[in-house]
């Protein structure tokens, strides 16, 4: 008999092609109990992530509560979308899509984790891989949160990594650097998942065709053009990708955090954000800070961490 998922998740994401991914590695692991996903703008606007959220999971044969959140960033004006790494429609722009019946859950996404918190006290982890708006919201709305959650593990930030928007920025944070130092400072236990450690690990195009082939089915077909289109970004740009036609799954490493915590080493410390001037979205690791619940991913395992996607994902979790 299996065990039924132990670790109870609320997913905020923007998706965006690294996105569906962790989505569907959150699917397909065993241990995860996915109880409703958050949506924001990032890679897309809220509605497009939204509805790219209803059509992945249902495609997968999913029913999970989805849930629209915030739809710009708190203070500053909004960015626009980077279609040339996701596409315009946040899927490498797919050609036709199967028609879904999937619909929104009413509440917002800030309200829906405030909810389940008080729901599950002390159960939840809430991982989070856009910008930070939606929890920043939650916050405002129960000061409560850190003592209701679990944890916060995080997509974003840098600390010695260039940042991929700016010489020191990373796009989650860059997008909203309010939201982000409101969350960070909000004395949860909080991992942050950046890009020194998703800068390490490349997935190659091959185990997305592997698995398309091993489990012939329209989620594993939409995850394989999606990432071949995310493919071509990455591989004009860095040397080492083009030769394997590979990218970064960043969102990803946020899921394996979750359940191989011991593939990443960690630095403690007290994290905040520059809201302003030319070091804008910037995160800082306060390392003498000792009294901080928060920590930095510092170092990774890479080739274990491949090797978790693809063993999970090679499961059979997808209805044929
Ligand atoms: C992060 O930005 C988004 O484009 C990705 O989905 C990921 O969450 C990487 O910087
Ligand atoms: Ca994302």
């Amino acid at each position: 008999m299996t065990a039924s998922p132990s670790i109870k998740v609320i997913y905020d994401t923007d998706p965006g092609v690294d996105d569906a991914m962790a989505l569907y590695f959150a699917l397909a692991h065993p241990a995860i109990d996915l109880l409703g996903i958050g949506t924001t703008f990032g890679n897309v606007t809220v509605d497009q992530a939204a509805i790219n959220a209803l059509y992945l999971t249902e495609l997968a044969g999913k029913k999970i509560p989805v849930t629209k959140g915030i739809g710009s960033p708190l203070r500053l004006p909004m960015h626009a979308p980077p279609v040339h790494i996701h596409g315009a429609d946040g899927l490498g722009n797919l050609p036709v899509r199967i028609p879904v019946k999937g619909r929104l859950e009413p509440r917002s996404s800030a309200q829906f984790i405030v909810d389940m918190a008080r729901e599950y006290p002390g159960e939840i982890t809430v991982v989070a891989v856009a910008p930070l708006g939606n929890l920043s919201l939650a916050l405002e709305l129960e000061p409560g949160l850190p003592q209701l959650l679990r944890q916060v593990i995080l997509m974003g930030g840098t600390l010695s990594e260039p940042g991929n928007v700016s010489p020191v920025a990373e796009a989650n944070i860059w997008c909203d650097p309010h939201a982000a130092d409101h969350v960070f400072r909000a004395g949860w236990k909080l991992a942050m998942v950046g890009l020194d450690v998703t800068h390490r690990v490349i997935l190659p195009l091959s185990l997305f065709e592997r698995l398309a082939q091993r489990q012939q089915h329209p989620a594993t077909d939409t995850l394989l053009h999606a990432v071949r289109f995310y493919s071509r970004f990455y591989s004009q740009r860095h040397a080492r990708m083009a030769e394997i036609q590979g990218c970064f799954g960043h969102d990803v490493l946020a899921f394996i955090y979750l359940v191989c915590p011991e593939l990443f080493t960690t630095e403690p410390g007290r994290i905040s954000v520059t809201t302003e001037g030319p070091a804008l979205g910037q995160t800082v690791l306060d390392r003498d800070s000792h009294s901080s619940q928060s920590k930095a991913c510092v170092q990774v395992d890479t080739q274990a961490c491949v090797a978790a996607f693809e063993r999970t994902l090679m499961r059979p979790w997808l209805a044929s």
